[in-house]
C-alpha cells in the first residue's frame, strides 16, 4: 500500500540530489548516457523527467536516510500500461547507471523483488517523481499495480521558471526482515529539519514564532536534539555543506511555518462513523443522543471487522488534520480496543488508549458485568504495557470508567485499584452537562462527580472531559490529585448548556488541554476546536474581559494538552529533548484556506494559518520524526 505521498519540492530535490552525490552520477550520464544533458544537482532529475521518451521516474530511497537515494530507474510512458513489458527503462544509479535496460518490471520491484544490488537494504521505499502532464499514465500504473488510493496533491507554483518542477511523489515503505541488516553510515541516524517553527516555550500562553531555523533529530528514536537560528555557527557548518541530510525543508522562506502536532485530549474512536451526524438530541434520557445514536453505534464493533474499518479511518484523518497524539475511548470490546492499538501503532500515531467501563445504566445488549469490566480491563492494560510501543512512549492504556451514570460503586472502586497497582491514567467525564449532574443526583449520590472520582481513587493522573458545571473547589480537587480537564468547545455547544470558564481553570491552576470529542463534537479538526474554544468565550458573560484568544487555543491544543496528558516530557513543543511530532504548513499558491499578501506579517500569517488554515495547507505530518499518512 502506498503509505504516504507528497509534493515534492525544489529543495527536496536538491537535497535528494545532494545526498545521492548527483555530480558524479552526472559525470556519468554527460560520459556514457544517451541524455545530452548537463547533469547538475536537482537538474539532473527534472531534465531526465522532462526528456521526451521519460515520462516516470522511481527512486529507491534508504528508508533509515531519507534522503538517500539507492537507485533511480526513469520509465517511458509508452511502456508504462503493459505489464507484460519486462524492459522499461534506465538504471540512473550505480552498478547499474551504464547498463541501459531494466530487466526486471516495476511490479516485481515494487512488490518486494529489488534488483540485485538492493537485496542487503533492510528497509527501502520506492518514490515515484511525477510530472504533471502525465499524471494520469502514473495514476494508472500506480492504481493497477497497487490498488492504493492515494491522495493527489496539486501545487501551483507562482514562479513560472518553476513549473517544471510540478512533481509528484508517491512512496510505499518495503519491509525486508528476511534480509541482512544493513549497518546505518556514520550520520545516517541524524536529519535536520529547517524552516519557521511557531510553538509556545514556557508557562505563558506566548507563541514564539522562530524564523529560519535547523533543527537536528535523532531518527532512532526521533528526538529533536539541537534546535539552532540557521544563521548560528554550528547551523552554518552543516548548511554549508551539500550532503545535509533534509528531513524536511520548508519551501516558502516567507510563509511556510512548522507546528508542534496537535494533541487531542479526548475524542471517541468508534463514534467517528456518525461523525457530522446526530446532532439533535440533549445527551441524557431515554431517546438522548447516548440511548439513540452512540450506545447503538458503539454495539457494533463487537465486530472485529468492523472495528478494524472504523478504526483504520478515525486514525488516518486525524493524522491527517494535524492530530499527532490523541487520547481515546474505545468501546466495551477488548479484542475492538486492541483493534484501535494497532492502528495507531500501524499508522504511527502517538496514542492513549481506554476501554471503556460500562456495568449499569445501560441498553442490555451493551453492558458488561463488574467482573468482565475488571477482567477485560486488567488484561488490556497488561496487553499494552507489554508492547514495544508502551515502553518507546508511544501507546499507553488508560483506565476509562464511562461517566458515573454508567458505573456501579464496586467498578468505580476496582477501576481505582487497577489504575493505581499499573500506575494508569484514568479519563472519563465529568460535570458534563445538566442533566448528567441530575442524573448523579438522582442515583442518590450527594457529592460532586469530582468528589466522587476521588473517593474511588479515580482522581490520579487523570484527564476529565469536559467540567463545565465543576465549582471551583472541584477544580481545585482535581489539580491537588494531578488531574487536568480535557477542554471540549464544540460537544459544550451541544451537549453542556454553557462552556468552560478557562479563567477560572486558569486561576485555579488545573492543567486543561482541548479534545474534539468525536462525535458530540462533529469535528475531527483540533483547529476547528480551538476556533470554537475562542468564538465560544467571546459570547459567554464571565470571559467578557478576558477572552481567548488565538495565541491561547493555540497553546491549549499543543503544550497545554501536553501537560494535562502529562506527555510534556516529550511532545506539545520544540523544546530540545521532545519528540519531532510536528505538521508542516505550506500556504502558498492558495489552495487551501489562506492567502497571504504583501505586507503580511510573519504573526499575521501564522494567525491566518491558526484561523483559517485547513487539511489542503498541511504539507506535511510527523510523529516521532517519522511521516505519517
Ligand atoms: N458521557 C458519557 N458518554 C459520553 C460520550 O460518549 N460522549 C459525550 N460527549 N459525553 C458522554
Ligand atoms: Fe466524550
Amino acid at each position: 500500500m502506498i503509505t504516504s505521498l507528497r509534493l515534492l519540492t525544489k529543495e527536496d530535490v536538491t537535497s535528494l540530489a545532494d545526498a545521492a552525490n548527483f555530480p558524479s552520477i552526472g559525470e556519468t550520464l554527460r560520459n556514457g548516457f544517451p541524455y545530452p544533458y548537463t547533469v547538475q544537482h536537482a537538474e539532473s532529475f527534472i531534465d531526465i523527467a522532462s526528456s521526451s521518451d521519460t515520462d516516470l521516474i522511481l527512486a529507491i530511497v534508504d528508508t533509515s536516510s531519507p534522503t538517500t537515494i539507492l537507485g533511480i530507474i526513469s520509465l517511458n510512458q509508452t511502456k508504462l500500461n503493459d505489464p507484460s513489458v519486462m524492459e522499461l527503462g534506465y538504471w540512473l544509479s550505480p552498478p547499474y547507471w551504464n547498463q541501459k535496460i531494466i530487466t526486471t518490471s516495476i511490479s516485481q520491484i515494487l512488490r518486494h523483488e529489488p534488483p540485485p544490488h538492493l537485496c542487503s537494504q533492510k528497509m527501502f521505499r520506492v518514490e515515484a517523481l511525477v510530472q504533471l502532464d502525465n499524471l494520469n499514465s502514473a495514476k494508472a500504473l500506480l492504481k493497477n499495480d497497487f490498488k492504493r488510493d492515494a491522495l493527489l496533491r496539486h501545487h501551483n507554483y507562482s514562479v513560472k521558471e518553476q513549473r517544471r518542477l510540478d512533481c509528484h511523489l508517491f512512496s510505499r515503505t518495503v519491509s525486508r526482515s528476511d534480509s541482512p541488516v544493513s549497518t546505518p553510515k556514520q550520520g545516517q541516524n541524524l536529519a535536520y529539519v529547517r524552516g519557521n517553527f511557531v510553538h509556545v516555550n514556557g508557562p505563558a500562553a506566548d507563541i514564539e514564532i522562530l524564523m529560519d531555523h535547523l533543527m537536528q533529530i535523532d531518527l532512532t528514536t526521533g528526538t529533536i536534539e539541537k534546535f539552532e537560528p540557521a544563521s548560528s555557527a554550528w547551523a552554518q557548518t552543516l548548511t554549508s555543506k551539500p550532503s545535509i541530510p533534509y528531513l524536511y525543508k520548508s519551501m516558502n522562506p516567507a510563509s511556510d511555518f512548522i507546528t508542534p502536532g496537535f494533541i487531542d485530549c479526548h475524542v471517541h474512536a468508534p463514534q467517528y462513523s456518525f461523525a457530522g451526524t446526530a446532532t439533535d438530541r440533549p445527551l441524557m434520557g431515554d431517546d438522548g443522543w447516548l440511548a439513540s445514536y452512540t450506545f447503538p453505534s458503539e454495539r457494533q464493533l463487537s465486530d472485529p471487522r468492523l472495528a478494524a474499518k472504523v478504526y483504520e479511518k478515525v486514525v488516518k484523518r486525524l493524522l491527517r488534520e494535524g492530530t499527532t497524539t490523541a487520547c481515546y475511548f474505545a468501546t466495551i470490546h477488548l479484542e475492538a480496543s486492541l483493534i484501535l492499538a494497532d492502528m495507531t501503532e500501524k499508522y504511527n500515531q502517538r496514542a492513549l488508549i481506554g476501554k471503556v467501563c460500562m456495568d449499569q445504566n445501560s441498553p442490555s445488549d451493551y453492558i458488561e458485568t463488574t467482573e468482565e469490566s475488571l477482567s477485560q480491563t486488567e488484561a488490556f492494560i497488561t496487553e499494552v504495557q507489554g508492547r514495544d510501543s508502551f515502553k518507546a512512549g508511544n501507546l499507553y492504556p488508560v483506565v476509562t470508567p464511562r461517566f458515573i451514570p454508567t458505573c456501579s460503586k464496586e467498578l468505580l472502586s476496582g477501576l481505582g485499584r487497577l489504575a493505581e497497582k499499573y500506575d494508569a491514567r484514568v479519563q472519563s467525564h465529568i460535570s458534563e452537562s445538566i442533566d448528567e449532574v441530575a442524573f448523579v443526583k438522582a442515583l442518590g449520590y450527594e457529592e460532586t462527580d469530582a468528589e466522587i472520582f476521588r473517593r474511588h481513587s479515580l482522581l490520579r493522573n487523570s484527564v476529565m472531559a469536559h467540567a463545565v458545571w465543576c465549582s471551583r473547589e472541584d477544580l481545585a480537587l482535581m489539580k491537588a490529585h494531578n488531574s487536568g480537564i480535557a477542554c471540549c468547545p464544540l460537544s459544550n455547544v451541544y451537549f453542556a448548556s454553557g462552556i468552560l470558564d478557562l479563567n477560572v481553570c486558569q486561576e485555579v491552576g488545573v492543567n486543561v488541554g482541548l479534545g474534539t470529542d468525536i462525535s458530540g463534537g462533529y469535528s475531527p479538526s483540533m483547529m476547528n476546536s480551538q476556533r470554537t474554544a475562542v468564538v465560544t468565550s467571546r459570547v459567554a458573560n464571565f470571559s467578557k474581559g478576558n477572552p481567548i484568544d488565538y495565541k491561547r487555543a493555540f497553546f491549549l491544543a499543543t503544550l497545554g494538552s501536553a501537560r494535562t496528558l502529562q506527555l510534556d516530557h516529550l511532545v506539545g513543543n520544540f523544546a530540545v529533548g521532545k519528540r519531532f511530532d510536528a505538521v508542516c504548513w505550506s500556504v502558498e499558491g492558495g489552495g487551501g484556506g489562506v492567502d497571504v499578501f504583501e505586507g503580511d506579517t510573519s504573526e499575521d500569517i501564522v494567525q491566518k494559518i491558526l484561523t483559517n488554515g485547513g487539511r489542503e495547507d498541511i504539507a506535511r505530518v510527523y510523529v516521532n520524526g517519522k511521516e505519517c499518512v
